[in-house]
């Protein structure tokens, strides 16, 4: 894993000349630089020591592809439909609710939980549960910084999120027929967000974040599936109760409430054992085997540890 201080200037694309914003070129051109950052093995990490969670053959996704294949229902249910209608989403004003075993609760303003917190790169290994995966260099929050503004008490165990529910500029949750009950929910186990892992990205490349991927903030613990990775967060619940999650409702024998990636559990109707890395065609799969926590059990597997994880999927 790579960690480099962000600039809220540069995603906010401020007072920036343009020759200082970073080109996608030079992303992909740092490829050797990744490659050399997992032969040395080590990064630092809010003090602690991290292996690099990439492998030397992990190239960064290109760009084109981060914003163009996207998951995000409530835009519509094919890969480009994100790309496509995310346009009509009006991010600014933004506010956060929060709520639940916190001392500070109530309504926020965006801009007031991100000041004062410094963004960071991260270059993650990204994986679907759909067996797709991505590796990208996210700007983000560390969860934990953004949490602890709220003051969570000793009761809260898990935190809940919520994405926006506006089907005035959300197409998808305009059907009758859509099968998800908006809005759309994910949690995590309060010990997993608080991680040095778990991300609030604000940007990706260096920009600011598309709509497509979630603007203006999404969750990103990247030893899990991507479904738990929710877009455009409005709310905020610390709870006593591990919260429901939107795919676990929906199909509870296919989607639990840890996800975390694992080899070994298949999908009732796929295996996970292995993973196409986008780009990928019919010629060219580039399919490679899939790692336990998507390669960053170093890090996390200690959270789980006396847990079935077959059970626990
Ligand atoms: N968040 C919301 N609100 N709605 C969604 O449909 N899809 C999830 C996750 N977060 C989704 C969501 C899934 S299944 C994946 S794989 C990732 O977003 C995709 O993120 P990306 O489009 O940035 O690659």
């Amino acid at each position: 894993m790579l960690i480099k201080r962000a600039s809220w200037a540069k995603l906010r694309g401020e007072d920036i000349p343009g020759s200082e914003i970073t080109p996608e070129s030079s992303y992909l051109s740092r490829r050797r630089f990744i490659s050399s950052a997992v032969v040395l093995g080590t990064g630092s990490l809010l003090g602690t020591p991290v292996s690099a969670g990439l492998q030397p053959d992990d190239e960064l996704t290109p760009e084109s592809i981060v914003t163009g294949y996207n998951n995000f229902y409530e835009f519509g249910t094919g890969k480009t439909d994100p790309a496509e209608n995310a346009h009509t989403l009006t991010t600014n004003p933004w506010s956060v609710k929060v709520s639940g075993e916190a001392k500070r609760t109530g309504e926020f303003a965006y801009e007031d939980l991100i000041k004062g917190i410094t963004p960071e790169e991260r270059v993650y290994r990204f994986r679907c549960v759909e067996a797709w995966s991505m590796v990208v260099p996210w700007q983000g929050l560390p969860l934990k910084a953004v949490l602890e503004q709220f003051e969570p008490t000793t009761k809260a165990k898990y935190v809940e999120f919520k994405t926006l529910v506006r089907p005035s500029e959300m197409p998808g949750q305009k059907g009758f027929f859509s099968a998800i009950d908006w809005p759309y929910v994910e949690g995590l186990r309060m010990d997993e967000a608080y991680h040095p892992l778990s991300i609030m990205v604000v940007g990706l490349y260096g920009k600011g974040l598309p709509n497509q991927n979630g603007a203006p903030w999404r969750l990103m613990s990247p030893w899990k599936y991507g479904f738990k990775a929710i877009k455009s967060i409005v709310s905020i619940r610390f709870t006593q109760r591990q919260p429901r999650n939107t795919w676990n409702i929906l199909a509870p024998d296919e989607y639990g409430f840890y996800a975390n990636v694992n080899p070994q559990v298949s999908h009732p109707r796929w295996s996970q054992a292995t993973e196409r890395r986008l780009p990928s065609s019919l010629f060219a799969p580039n399919r490679r085997p899939t790692l336990p926590f998507n390669g960053y059990a170093d890090e996390v597997a200690q959270l789980y540890k006396g847990m079935d994880l077959a059970k626990y999927y």
